[in-house]
């Protein structure tokens, strides 16, 4: 079976391609390196000893996709491929409607005109928005995103969810990442964004390899118990290998399901910095300072769904999830490098 997948050399993309060659699929990773390097897919390589076949190109560009779809039996696409920072989304939202959801909808005619009419999509817990109350379920409302960057995967679900009303031969699967964490335990693949970071563990990093000088804590008023917000971290190799059973749910039968990516638990930021403080044997420097815009108390997934319908559960804990990432940031402090 040959699976494509989008944005492939990206974070959560490089773990599931290393996962989809483990299992034995062959693996097409396409993306236009705009947030990514090809040494990820070097590694991942090196990793399986397995080959994946890499292309530049970008979800936007149908003849490119034309091209791939001609020249390469696809069973089935996981679609990564997609700008994701809150902020920048902000600044630039044409860029994110049309990065994201204009390349979504090239990349669903490719396939349709292909025949390849499975696939898996990245969606966020952003899409709950910040009125429903953790633990999160799959049928709670969604619709009140909060930024751009959020909108773009809610509409991104619902075109999803069009397409296949409109021809049930269609298999799609909508996984709801909680908040990706940690690295393979190599410690030869990991995440590596560019520029100052926005969310918490690879500020934490740069922190643990002197680029920063200490962690500000945004908040410690929230309704939690020790006052920093709360949210559901997860392992990127539990995610990947949920990846693996939503691509086998496609491959095996039509329909348009929804499915929580999460461990249920909730940790704190400081649960956080302990978790990296142990990892590391010394404190990290801190401050805590105002809350950032937007931010919510807790976020935290009910992720029974997933267990029930695709025999997934995460599996690997706190400790695990930041010893993987110090080990990733260790090895590599300047990440995949220049
Ligand atoms: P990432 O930036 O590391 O990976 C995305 C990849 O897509 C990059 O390699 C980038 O070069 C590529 N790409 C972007 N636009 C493209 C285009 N037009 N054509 C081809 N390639 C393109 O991000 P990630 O953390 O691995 O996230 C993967 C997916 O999961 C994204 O869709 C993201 O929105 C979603 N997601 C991520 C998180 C998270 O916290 N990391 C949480 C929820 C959902
Ligand atoms: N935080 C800090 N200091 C930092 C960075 C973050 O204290 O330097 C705190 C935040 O206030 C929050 C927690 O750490 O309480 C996690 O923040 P992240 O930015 O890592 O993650 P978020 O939960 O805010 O956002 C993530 C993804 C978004 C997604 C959202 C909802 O980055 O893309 O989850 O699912 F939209």
């Amino acid at each position: 079976m040959s699976i494509l997948v989008t944005g492939g050399a990206g974070y959560i993309g490089s773990h599931t391609a290393l996962e989809l060659l483990n299992a034995g699929y062959d693996v097409i990773i396409l993306d236009n390196l705009c947030n990514s390097k090809t040494e990820s897919v070097k590694r991942v390589e090196e990793i399986t000893g397995k080959k994946a076949k890499f292309i530049e190109a970008d979800i936007r560009d149908r003849e490119a996709l034309d091209r791939v779809f001609a020249q390469n039996s696809i069973d089935a696409v996981i679609h990564f491929a997609g700008l994701k920072s809150v902020p920048e989304s902000w600044q630039k939202p044409l860029d994110y409607y049309e990065n994201n959801i204009s390349g979504t909808v090239t990349l669903c005619k490719a396939m349709q005109a292909a025949g390849c009419k499975k696939i898996v999509f990245s969606s966020s817990a952003t899409v709950y928005g910040a009125e429903n109350e953790s633990p999160l379920r799959e049928d709670m409302p969604t619709g009140k995103t909060t930024n751009p960057y959020g909108t773009t995967k809610l509409y991104i679900e619902k075109i999803l969810q069009d397409t296949y009303e409109a021809d049930k031969e269609w298999s799609v699967c909508l996984l709801r990442y909680f908040n990706p964490i940690g690295a393979h335990e190599s410690g030869r693949i990991g995440e590596d964004p560019r520029g100052i970071p926005n969310n918490l563990m690879p500020y934490i990093m740069r922190v643990v390899v002197g680029k920063l000088p200490e962690l500000t804590i945004y908040g410690n008023d929230f309704n939690t118990p020790d006052g920093t917000g709360v949210r559901d971290y997860i392992h990127v190799v539990d995610l990947a290998l949920g990846h693996i059973k939503a691509v086998e749910k496609v491959l095996g039968e039509t329909g348009c399901n929804i499915y929580n990516l999460g461990t249920g638990i909730g940790y704190s930021v400081l649960d956080i910095k302990a978790g990296v403080e142990k990892a590391i044997g010394r404190p990290l420097p801190f401050k805590f300072g105002p809350r950032r815009a937007g931010d919510i108390d807790t976020c935290f997934s009910d992720p029974s769904k997933a267990k029930a319908e695709l025999g997934w559960e995460a599996k690997r804990d706190l400790d695990k999830m930041c010893e993987d990432t110090v080990r990733w940031q260790l090895g590599n402090p300047d990440g995949y490098g220049d």
